[in-house]
């Protein structure tokens, strides 16, 4: 629906993440809308990475007398503004034409970062020159069949530390591929199929399509700009053979041997892991299960940050992603040991339905829920989040 005709009923527009959600499903095409939104099989990781929240309930203290509300973090040695960041996610350029581009100069206008995806739309050195600030980059230590074992991760780590990027996600959860039934349903194999009824049905997306049409940022550009690989990698369903399901750890200490800024793992979910990654050498871990896109059954990133925090949170940076949609969540995660969270699909719906504007808006509604709850809880800063604010549902206190 236009904006005009939101206003015409009263409808201020998307005031929050669901809201978002809700727009962006109108704004692509169904096959673009599976491969944004849905999970792996039964979808119960995706279902429980949202519901681990509600199990946990804020304690509030009145007369506190709070007046500005600190939020600020640093992640990495970079101030942000909100304990919010920008989860690597492949091919922003489905969402909306502008692409990751577009994503990470929203969030450095919302004075955060975007972690960019080694399966981005726009290459490394395209995001670097249109940005500001040096952002993070996500690492898919990925084998080219035609090359040596670490050939083209080599290369990405290269071009990364050359296009400034400031630090690393290696990415371990995708061994190989998720199974995203619905994906595949709706054409998003690999490679995608296009029927008649796909095409007609892209055709009542028509912003979407005209952007996809004259921009075609629907492939991974890193992957085809890598030399050797280029011709191997040139569809998406040829990505997978680059998957590698024997990755071991001494994989993990040869990134860190050639990157030299702050490294972090992503994709752990079990305290053994993350302590191991940390005596590698890793700067700090995301607990992540990919959004519910990769081990269906997975615990909820929520349920496994404790233990994870309460092993490594002395010594690494912990952050977490996963069912995020709310202010409340980010509260939750911190009182659980998160040094800050990333956003996946949140900044994709804003994409989809709002470009770069709704990005940033999306950042927005994040950091107003967030100061908020708080204020109503009577903390003044993110500092003072710790487990003890926090009750089981339905217990007595
Ligand atoms: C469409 C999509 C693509 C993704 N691509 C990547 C990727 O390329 N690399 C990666 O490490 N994680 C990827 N992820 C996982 C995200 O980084 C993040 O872990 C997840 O989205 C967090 O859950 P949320 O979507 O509930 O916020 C992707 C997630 C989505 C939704």
């Amino acid at each position: 629906m236009s904006n005009f005709r939101y206003r015409l009923r009263g409808n201020p527009g998307p005031i929050t993440v669901e809201d978002y959600h809700r727009r962006a499903r109108r704004s692509v095409p169904d096959m673009v809308w599976a491969y944004i939104d849905y999970g792996a099989d039964d979808m119960q990781t995706l279902a429980a990475n949202r519901s681990a929240y509600a199990r946990h309930m804020l304690r509030s203290k009145v007369l506190v007398g709070n007046e500005a509300i600190d939020i600020a973090v640093t992640v990495a040695g970079q101030r942000l503004s909100l304990p919010v960041l920008l989860a690597p996610t492949g091919l922003v350029g489905l969402s909306h034409w502008r692409g990751e581009v577009g994503a990470a100069q929203a969030a450095e206008q919302a004075g955060t970062l975007s972690i960019l995806s080694t399966a981005s739309s726009y290459s490394f050195e395209e995001v670097a020159a249109a940005t500001e600030q040096d952002h993070f980059v996500q690492l898919y230590p990925w084998t080219d069949p035609s090359t040596g074992r670490h050939d083209l991760t080599k290369s990405f780590i290269e071009r990364a530390r050359n296009a400034g990027y400031r630090a690393m996600f290696v990415t371990v959860d995708a061994p190989t591929s998720g199974n995203r039934e619905s994906e595949r349903k709706r054409g998003m194999g690999r490679p995608p199929t296009i029927t008649p009824l796909r095409a007609l049905n892209a055709a009542t997306r028509p912003a979407w399509t005209v952007g996809f049409l004259r921009h075609q940022r629907i492939s991974a550009r890193n992957i085809l700009d890598a030399g050797g690989a280029r011709a191997a990698m040139r569809s998406i369903g040829t990505q997978i053979q680059m998957m590698r399901p024997d990755l071991v750890w001494d994989d993990f200490a040869w990134v860190r041997a050639h990157w030299d800024g702050p490294l972090f793992i992503k994709g752990v979910l079990d305290a053994d892991d993350a302590a191991r990654a940390v005596d590698l050498g890793a700067t700090g871990v995301v607990v992540s299960n990919h959004g519910g896109r990769q081990l269906d059954g997975a615990v909820a990133t929520l349920d496994a940050l404790p233990a994870i925090a309460a092993r490594v949170g002395d010594r690494a940076e912990v952050l977490l992603d996963g069912g995020i949609r709310r202010g409340s969540d980010i509260v939750k995660a911190l009182c659980l040991g998160a040094t800050a969270v990333c956003i996946g699909r949140p900044y994709l719906y804003g994409m989809a339905a709002a470009g770069p504007a709704g990005v940033r808006h999306v950042i927005e509604i994040l950091r107003q829920e967030m100061t908020r709850t708080m204020t109503l809880m009577g903390v003044g800063s993110v500092k003072e989040l710790e487990r003890s604010w926090l009750l089981p549902a339905g217990r007595p206190t």
